[in-house]
């Protein structure tokens, strides 16, 4: 990017980074990194990684990270800019501050893409379907004027058409309004339904596109000098009246969420754009409430993610409940069904934190056997023991004690003691997440011992799922993928912990070729081998009704070599990582 990215840079060779987090933590050397216990999280073992080669850090015990000013962000509490200028002054240089003529300019260029989409929504033929799918869901045209809604339409080069004559491809992908891929740039919003995000004041930043029935659900701006994700909450602008009347909010994932409880006269309602909230995002509602409701459906709202979050909101000084939704719902699904007297009373009725984590145990843990009782109690004990109030803690102990059925004192005891560790263990606790093609492949070129160059001329970032996205695009549009530094400043707070967690994790690659080999064949080859195979057999259908043998011979022989491809390279994925003994 973008923001100042000279300036990050020059900040950034001058700065030691592990001299500045020692200000805050106590490292040790342990190899290549330094180690020491994660001041975010009740750290017994020490599972805060830092690699000052690499200007990054990582937590494997709460599974935050990213580089130094993602650190003094979460740390001390304060923006980029603030974070920015504070390491600026003490590395001695001088920011070069993008203008406010600059910043004009882009909300000016934002604003008007913001009413293209919605003149197509409103007006295009095209548009046309998305009128029908909104006014099928229930959201009629006052919706759409209310909360800005528009439509992109099919094609690649509409909003490029629209305006790159006028203000350049460059300052568009700035703003992610194109990507691009290979050298050439293309609109990243097609045939999508539009939902602009607007910032406080009600300026529209960023947009989240709903796709009708395709890959991925919906399409987000990326993180631009105007917008980040995980500072921003959706709808506040229109909620911070209600919130701060009456310092609460509740708080949903969706889009389609927030409108419909706007809608229905449930103007408190904020959406956190999926479950994985952020510090960033925190922060910003702490300033409006005291307390969080959570209305998440029911499957979200007990994934690891989603309590991450509330841990997060916890220890950010708001009071936090979780409110029961019926299963298989959405609010959004719920007020349209049954109103907002019924969504209300939820709310009402919705479990202080404790009490959801802890029924929430159950899920995670087989209380039949001795190993699920025991996995409780160590799961529970940090939570426990960072409960400062007396009484909650008695009443947190007598919900473990009846869960594993054993008597309180045991129970109370075992929560106080020391956890029971087995000696060198650094077992990561959160981040135990399964290695495939996509994190092998990202950690190499993040890594630097893939050519990211090299793999998105093969691959493009679309090819990657939606939370390792923002990174590819980020490496794919990076002037040399291999700058750690410069990447870093344009990953969103949650992006940034993936890029560090890849960077760091103690998993070694033996032949780093050979892995990128066996990735690239899954993420490229073999999907495109399952085109291949498809499309014969499509005409081997279509043949053998017109009975023309030969044919059917030919497409039999093509069909048997795709197969015996695509086995042959299934095989080449040997034992391509180890992890690293600790
Ligand atoms: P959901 O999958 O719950 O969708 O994602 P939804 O909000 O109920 O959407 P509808 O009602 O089917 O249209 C919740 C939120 O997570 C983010 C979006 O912000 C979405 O509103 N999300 C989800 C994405 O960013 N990308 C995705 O592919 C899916
Ligand atoms: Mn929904």
């Amino acid at each position: 990017m973008r923001e100042g990215r000279t300036d990050v840079q020059a900040v950034k060779e001058r700065i030691d980074v592990a001299a500045v987090m020692s200000r805050y933590l106590s490292l040790v050397k342990s190899g290549q990194t330094l180690k020491g216990r994660c001041p975010f999280h009740k750290d017994d073992t020490p599972s805060f990684v830092v690699s000052p080669e690499k200007g990054l850090w990582h937590c494997f015990g709460c599974g935050e990270g990213g580089d130094l000013f993602a650190f003094l962000m979460k740390i001390e509490r304060i923006s980029f800019p603030e974070a920015l200028e504070k390491l600026a002054a003490e590395a001695g240089v001088v920011l070069k501050r993008r203008g406010d003529g600059e910043r004009d300019e882009l909300f000016a260029i934002t604003a008007q893409v913001a009413a293209l989409f919605s003149e197509n929504l409103h007006r295009s033929a095209e548009g046309e379907k998305a009128r029908q799918y909104l006014l099928g869901r229930g959201f009629a045209a006052e919706a759409w004027e209310r909360f800005g809604l528009g439509y992109a339409l099919p094609g690649w080069d509409h909003v490029k058409g629209a305006f790159a004559k006028r203000y350049g491809t460059k300052v568009l992908t700035d703003l992610g309004l194109l990507v691009e891929s290979k050298g050439t740039f293309y609109d990243r919003f097609r045939d999508r339904v539009i939902f602009p995000i607007v910032d406080l004041t009600g300026r529209p930043v960023a947009f989240g596109g709903r796709a009708f029935d395709g890959e991925p659900k919906y399409l987000n701006s990326p993180k631009t000098p105007l917008f980040d994700k995980g500072r921003t909450l959706y709808g506040l602008s229109w909620a911070r009246e209600a919130i701060s009347a009456g310092r609460s909010a509740v708080l949903v994932e969706g889009y389609t969420d927030v409108l419909s409880l706007h809608l229905a006269g449930i103007p408190h309602a904020v959406g956190s754009m999926g479950t994985s909230l952020t510090q960033g995002q925190a922060d910003l509602l702490a300033r409006f409430a005291d307390e969080a409701v959570i209305a998440y459906d029911r499957d979200a709202a007990g994934g690891a993610g989603a309590l991450r979050g509330m841990t997060i909101l916890r220890n950010s000084g708001l009071s936090v409940r979780v409110a029961r939704l019926p299963e298989g719902d959405d609010p959004d699904s719920l007020v349209r069904r049954e109103g907002p007297a019924r969504v209300n009373e939820l709310v009402a009725a919705a479990a202080p934190f404790h009490l959801f984590y802890l029924d929430s145990l159950k899920d995670r843990h087989d209380l039949h056997t001795h190993a699920g009782k025991e996995g409780t109690l160590e799961e529970a004990r940090p939570f426990y023991q960072g409960v400062a109030s007396l009484p909650l803690r008695q009443e947190i102990a007598g919900h473990l004690a009846g869960l594993v059925n054993l008597p309180l004192e045991r129970v109370m005891e075992d929560l106080a003691s020391r956890p029971s560790r087995q000696a060198g263990a650094t077992e990561p606790s959160v981040e135990r997440r399964e290695w495939g093609e996509q994190e092998v492949m990202l950690a190499l070129m993040l890594r630097g011992r893939a050519d990211g160059k090299k793999v998105f001329s093969l691959v493009s970032p679309e090819a990657f799922s939606e939370a390792y996205r923002p990174i590819a695009e980020a490496m794919a549009r990076a002037a040399d993928p291999a700058d750690l530094a410069a990447l870093m400043v344009d990953l969103d707070e949650e992006s940034a912990r993936l890029a560090s967690y890849l960077t760091l994790a103690p998993v070694e690659f033996s032949d780093a070729e050979k892995a990128l080999d066996d990735a690239l064949a899954k993420l490229v080859t073999l999907p495109a081998i399952e085109r291949r195979l498809a499309d014969v057999r499509e005409e081997m259908k279509r043949t053998e009704a017109s009975g023309d043998r030969t044919r059917i011979d030919e497409l039999q022989g093509t069909y048997r070599a795709l197969v015996v491809q695509k086995l042959s390279r299934r095989k080449t994925d040997g034992n391509r990582q180890e992890e690293r003994p600790a």
